[in-house]
């Protein structure tokens, strides 16, 4: 069959491109329904990864969130019409030690290697979960982000010492909500505390049990571990906030991207005995955890409702090109697109 992919070519400008794919393999089809544009995408669609990367990467297919329907499974194990959710993360090897996420030879989707703009993905039986039917599709469709919140923890829960009586996020931002509304279900008797800059979206949190302007935190304030979901320059200052309020022997778990290199106060970091975790993508596991975790707790997803922005109906390349648009305009939640080309 002749499948229709959807490439940037070069900043703010898609093409189609046509590919030849065999239904005969061990390839599971799935016509994707519900995508999110992630700040990743729009590094790319901007162009200001850079000139090297642009150059590198492109033309490829954008978009690493998203959701979709079964539509062809050569061994009828799944059904057609089944929702998945597909994960991004493509492993070439096995590793006993290293997460699928850390192995350098993985690819990655909408990052040198086409994403979920196609007519059908073709996936391997491992890159996708089956979902409830019932599961709300506008927040399904950024659950790429919520596995990385919920493989962040997971990281966390394993290396971070047993006093959890209080935690600090820094970002004010998507990541931040949904980092700060996974601690608070995972653990309902911690003071869950939000750091960000902007009021306006301070005042989503609504679940949180305290919430601080970053220029506003009383001096004696200590937290046991911090998640910092800043990301850019701004990550520096959070940061290094993060290391004058932390209890010694606390964790710091790093999330947030920033595009160069940035300065940090190791000199405290050594006297506090402080553990910075460093944390990136997700793998199938956290996809199966993020699933049982949104059936288990059906006002978590309420809550992430919060979260779905602008919903755009895509069915034409300029559609396309209007979602990224109004994506940049939008100063709270994620972009959801509903894909109908
Ligand atoms: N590790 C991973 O696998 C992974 C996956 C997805 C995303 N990320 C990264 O995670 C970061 C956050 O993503 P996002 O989608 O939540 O972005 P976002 O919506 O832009 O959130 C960042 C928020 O932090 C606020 N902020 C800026 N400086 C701050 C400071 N010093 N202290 C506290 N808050 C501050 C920003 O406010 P202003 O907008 O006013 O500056 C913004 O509201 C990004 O760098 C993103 O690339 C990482």
């Amino acid at each position: 069959m002749i499948n229709q992919v959807y490439r940037l070519v070069s900043p703010r400008q898609f093409e189609i491109t046509y590919k030849d794919r065999s239904l005969q393999s061990d390839y599971v089809v799935v016509r994707p329904t519900y995508l999110s544009i992630c700040a990743a995408d729009q590094r790319y669609y901007t162009g200001t990864r850079g000139k090297e990367a642009m150059a590198k990467k492109l033309p490829m297919a954008l978009i690493h969130e998203g959701i979709g329907k079964i539509v062809y499974d050569p061994l009828n194990e799944f059904k057609t019409g089944t929702p998945v959710v597909m994960v991004p993360n493509t492993p070439v090897e096995d590793d006993d030690v290293i997460a699928e996420n850390y192995l350098r030879s993985s690819k990655f989707r909408s990052s040198g290697y086409d994403g979920f703009m196609q007519d059908y993905v073709f996936l391997k039986r491992d890159r996708f979960v089956t979902l409830p039917e019932d599961l709300d599709p506008h927040v399904s469709a950024f659950m790429e982000l919520i596995t990385i919140a919920m493989h962040c923890l997971v990281r966390f829960e394993a290396k971070a010492h047993v006093r959890r009586s209080n935690f600090g996020v820094w970002g004010d931002g998507n990541l931040g909500y949904i980092t700060s509304l996974i601690l608070k279900k995972r653990y309902p008797e911690s003071k869950v505390m939000i750091f960000g800059k902007n009021q306006y979206k301070l005042e989503h949190f609504s679940f949180v049990d305290e919430a601080y302007q970053i220029d506003q935190i009383p001096e004696d304030l200590q937290i046991d571990h911090a998640f910092e979901a800043v990301g850019s320059k701004g990550s520096q200052y959070a940061i290094n906030q993060i290391i004058d309020y932390l209890h010694p022997e606390g964790t710091i778990s790093l999330m947030g991207v920033s595009e160069y290199p940035i300065e940090i106060n190791t000199r405290m970091i050594l006297e506090k005995g402080i553990t910075v975790i460093g944390s990136s993508r997700s793998g199938r596991a956290d996809f199966e955890n993020t699933v049982e975790f949104m059936k288990e707790h059906p006002e978590f997803v309420e809550y992430l409702g919060t979260l779905v922005g602008e919903v755009q109906v895509v069915r034409t390349i300029q559609d396309i090109n209007d979602a990224f648009e109004k994506d940049l305009t939008s100063s709270w939640g994620k972009t959801v697109i509903e894909w109908k080309i």
